[in-house]
């Protein structure tokens, strides 16, 4: 194969190793990351079968204008941008990966910084610029670029199948000729993105669901993918920095002790996907646990890096206990090789987009702006110096007070469950304004009834019935799940129709005074909203479309 012969280009070389790591079948690029990566200015080279894993082989690669070199040390040392899986580390016959890139080259890669310094200092002495995707911060504006989401969604989904393989039931509950098999009962400890995508996979397989987390912010997001969020007696949030969660205190974690304790003697399959920034996995599917758990039970569990939520869990390894099988996979990505390469590449290229594409480069090296908050908590090393971790910025302001959450409540009848009821939501102001709103009407009501001193009364009990659409109409909004937004959307746009309809009906003829201004406001702020929920609908819509 011939090799590729940087000295003609112009262009900044971005380079795509075969990852050398056991077992693992990723890739950094895909041909569709290679096209945009081209159309952002860089001119890219792929190793020889270094998507083959993948399902991707050279010859797409090339067809989306890629090179292909077949050299290993000559694809690093003429790269002046690496992009990678896994860190970087020792290739047989070739040498340490860090050692191959000339100084200055930039990397892009999962790194781990927390537990890899040795790494670190080797990217220094190496003069590195290196970029973890494992570190970009979870804010909203760097969803396109976050790695580790990408990789978690296909965790969690993958954790399902995975149980499935292992479980000798249905998920879904039948009801054959020979008699009924009940569904399967899952339980998912963290409800993160791993946590709801197999929430998602679970509930898609016709099982009875449940989640526990210690942060209730995902209470609505749980609850709208049809699955049981449980509680605990105890209120305390686990709300930590970032969109992570922090650790727990003493009694919070004996009372989710307990509520797991009752758990375990009910469901079927367990995916523990708990996990704390920087702290080793929090163990909370205890030994005795895996015992009161019926034989033939599932435990799949996604922190086994980390050291496991399980006490049971060895990494990569079936470890079966009181007939119970528990599994700690580590590469579940891998599993999932062509679509987890196809998302990752994709967060490489929005990175570099967001960068500058090869525009940024400065003197043969990428150019990066550290006032931008998503490329300086990524940065790990640079020009010689450990730039992990990032300074810590001053927090935003302190969102508005949320509602308290659920306290001691009775324990759910439902199918079994031991969670805990929670509370309406905003229970001290919804109340306050549904009383005021009430009295209000109330008093309406009394002033129409007394009488001809307020006016007459045809108007009084126009107003009432007004003041009464207001009240429910609040209520009603209010209250409607996430998951009921859009049909919500429809019959908000079908009553804006009637007002129209109306308000043209009170324009016909001899209207005036404010009658007149009434109607021509009803029909004009009607049809903005038919006219906005089209829009947005549009949107939404677009978002499914492939
Ligand atoms: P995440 O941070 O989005 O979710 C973790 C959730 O655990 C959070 O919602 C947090 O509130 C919750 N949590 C923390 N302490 C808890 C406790 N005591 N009880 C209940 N919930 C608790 O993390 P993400 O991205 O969903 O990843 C989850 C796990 O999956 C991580 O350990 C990650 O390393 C692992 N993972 C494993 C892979 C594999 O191949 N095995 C691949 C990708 C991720």
């Amino acid at each position: 194969m011939a090799h590729w012969a940087p000295a003609r280009e112009k262009l900044m070389r971005i380079a795509i190793p075969k990852e050398s790591y056991p077992g693992e079948r990723r890739v950094a690029a895909s041909p569709e990351s290679v096209k945009k990566l081209k159309g952002l200015g860089f001119s890219v080279v792929v190793e020889s079968g270094a998507g083959e894993t993948a399902h991707y082989p050279d010859r797409l690669y090339v067809a989306a204008g890629a090179e292909i070199e077949s050299d290993p040390k000559a694809l690093y040392a003429n790269a002046q941008i690496l992009l990678k899986v896994r860190p970087p580390c020792e290739r047989d016959g070739v040498g340490h990966e860090i050692d191959l890139l000339k100084p200055g080259s930039t990397l892009l890669s999962f790194i781990y910084p927390a537990r890899s310094p040795e790494l670190l200092q080797r990217l220094n002495a190496n003069k590195i610029q290196c970029l973890a995707m494992d570190m970009v911060p979870r804010i909203s504006r760097a969803q396109k670029l976050d790695a580790l989401s990408s990789m978690a969604n296909i965790a969690g989904y993958r954790a399902v199948i995975l149980a499935a393989n292992h479980f000798g039931s249905f998920f879904c509950g039948q009801m054959t000729a020979a008699g009924k098999v009940a569904p399967a009962k899952v339980l998912v400890i963290g409800a993160g993105v791993a946590g709801l995508a197999a929430l998602g996979a679970a509930k898609g397989l016709g099982a009875i669901v449940r989640s526990f987390d210690t942060r209730p912010a995902v209470r609505d997001q749980v609850k709208s993918m049809g699955a049981e969020f449980l509680e605990v007696t105890i209120e305390e949030d686990g709300e930590g920095t970032g969109g992570y969660a922090k650790e727990m205190s003493p009694a919070f974690i004996a009372a989710e002790m307990e509520l797991f304790r009752q758990q375990a003697k009910e469901v079927d399959i367990v995916i523990t996907t708990a996990l704390i920034p920087n702290k080793a996995a929090p163990k909370l599917w205890l030994k005795d646990m895996v015992g009161l758990m019926k034989p033939g039970s599932v435990v799949v569990d996604l922190a086994a890096e980390s050291g496991g939520n399980c006490e049971y869990t060895r990494a990569d390894e079936v470890v079966v206990e009181h007939g119970v099988t528990i599994l700690g996979p580590t590469d579940l990505p891998s599993q999932l090789a062509t679509t987890a390469s196809q998302l990752y590449a994709q967060n490489l290229v929005h990175m570099l987009s967001d960068i500058g594409g090869a525009k940024a480069e400065k003197d043969g090296i990428l150019g990066l702006n550290l006032e931008d908050e998503v490329v300086r908590g990524a940065l790990v090393t640079q020009n010689g110096e450990v730039t992990w971790p990032p300074p810590v910025r001053p927090a935003p302001p302190a969102p508005a007070v949320k509602p308290a959450a659920a306290t001691a409540a009775p324990a759910k009848s439902g199918h079994g469950g031991h969670g805990a009821a929670p509370a309406p939501a905003g229970p001290a102001s919804k109340a306050g304004l549904t009383w005021g709103a009430i009295g209000a009407v109330l008093l309406m009501f009394g002033a129409a009834q007394m009488g001809h001193d307020a006016g007459p009364v045809h108007f009084m009990q126009q107003l009432t019935v007004f003041a009464l659409s207001c009240f429910v109409g609040f209520q009603v909004i209010w209250s409607v799940a996430p998951a009921l937004h859009t049909p919500l959307m429809a019959v908000t746009n079908a009553i804006s129709g009637v007002i129209v309809v109306g308000g043209m009906l009170h324009l016909h003829g001899k209207a005036h005074g404010p009658a007149l201004i009434l109607a021509l406001l009803a029909v004009l702020f009607a049809t903005v909203n038919i006219g906005g929920g089209f829009l947005v609908t549009q949107r939404m819509l677009k978002m499914f479309r492939k």
